[in-house]
């Protein structure tokens, strides 16, 4: 199968490179870890380890069989119509925040939505990590049957990675969502690892983030208990306490923050109140205009 993974991040080459061993992968991303990667190919390390020769390229290349798309959910417009170039014959967001699928789909179809909980991190052009062992699981982003989803798993699979299709993906979605409006922006905030959280203050703070995101997924007819967010927000800081989140990353590097798919999306979609989340919009939005 030609797989085209947009966004050769640290997930996006992880995923990518994971692909490869089964698949013909193109990598598109951004010099110098594109070029590093067509020279002397994708050296995966951690918790497995493998080199693996995924072509790697700043642009699309002319098809593909499945698109994968990892980029930061800011540049979700421009992944749509890029990739439709490609005309990719089923388009997958692997994506953290709300609202991926709507806008790839103005594009492209079939698009999937789904999740991903393998920990990456690129350490240098050329290099990535491997935190952890994750599994994706895939499904049309309103809920119900798709036969893409089915071969887009089966494609993920082949190439050794733990895949499930889900007929419950909205539920999945928030349910990531609710851990990210925890997690996320706290970590930024604070400037510490995800298992800084564990206990004390921000604890508080990231567990109500988590719980008044699962009352606005209910607002959204999504079905997930406040309890389920919070659970959910225990098990990835105790599976990521030494990570530091995408976002703490961000800040750290002066770079451009998620925050309006994670926390602003929380907001734009509340019909009730939602402080937490609101104040932590409003003090990463400050810290990421700071610079
Ligand atoms: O954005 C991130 O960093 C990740 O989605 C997560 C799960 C919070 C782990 O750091």
């Amino acid at each position: 199968m030609d797989i085209v993974v947009f966004g050769a991040g640290s997930l996006g080459s992880l995923v990518g490179g994971l692909c490869a061993r089964e698949h013909r992968v193109t990598l598109v991303g951004r010099d110098p870890h594109v070029a590093a990667v067509r020279e002397s190919g994708l050296a995966v390390e951690g918790t497995v380890e493998f080199t693996a020769h995924p072509d790697a390229r700043t642009t699309v290349p002319d098809r593909a069989d499945l698109a994968l798309v990892t980029v930061k959910s800011f540049d979700t417009p421009e992944a749509g119509r890029t990739l439709a170039d490609c005309k990719p014959s089923i388009t997958c967001s692997l994506q953290n925040g709300l609202g991926n699928e709507d806008t790839l789909d103005t594009h492209l179809d079939p698009v999937l939505a789904g999740t991903c909980t393998y920990g990456a991190r690129l350490l240098e052009p050329g290099r990535v990590a491997c935190m952890g062992l994750g599994e994706v699981a895939l499904g049309a982003p309103d809920g119900g049957h798709l036969a893409a989803a089915e071969r887009a798993a089966a494609a993920l699979r082949a190439a050794g990675i733990e895949t499930s299709v889900t007929r419950e993906m909205p539920e999945r979605l928030w349910r990531k969502l609710a851990v990210n409006a925890g997690i996320n922006p706290t970590t930024a905030l604070a400037g510490v690892s995800n298992g800084v959280l564990a206990d004390g203050p921000l604890y508080e703070i990231a567990s109500e983030a988590a719980r008044e995101t699962a009352r606005v997924a209910r607002e959204q007819d999504v079905d997930l208990a406040e309890r389920e967010a919070v659970a959910a927000l225990d098990s990835v800081i105790a599976a990521t306490a030494d990570n530091t989140s995408s976002m703490a990353e961000d800040i750290q590097n002066g770079r451009r923050t998620e925050i309006d798919a994670i926390n602003g999306a929380v907001v734009e979609r509340a019909e009730s109140s939602v402080p937490v989340n609101r104040t932590l919009a409003a003090l990463v939005r400050a810290r990421e205009h700071a610079g």
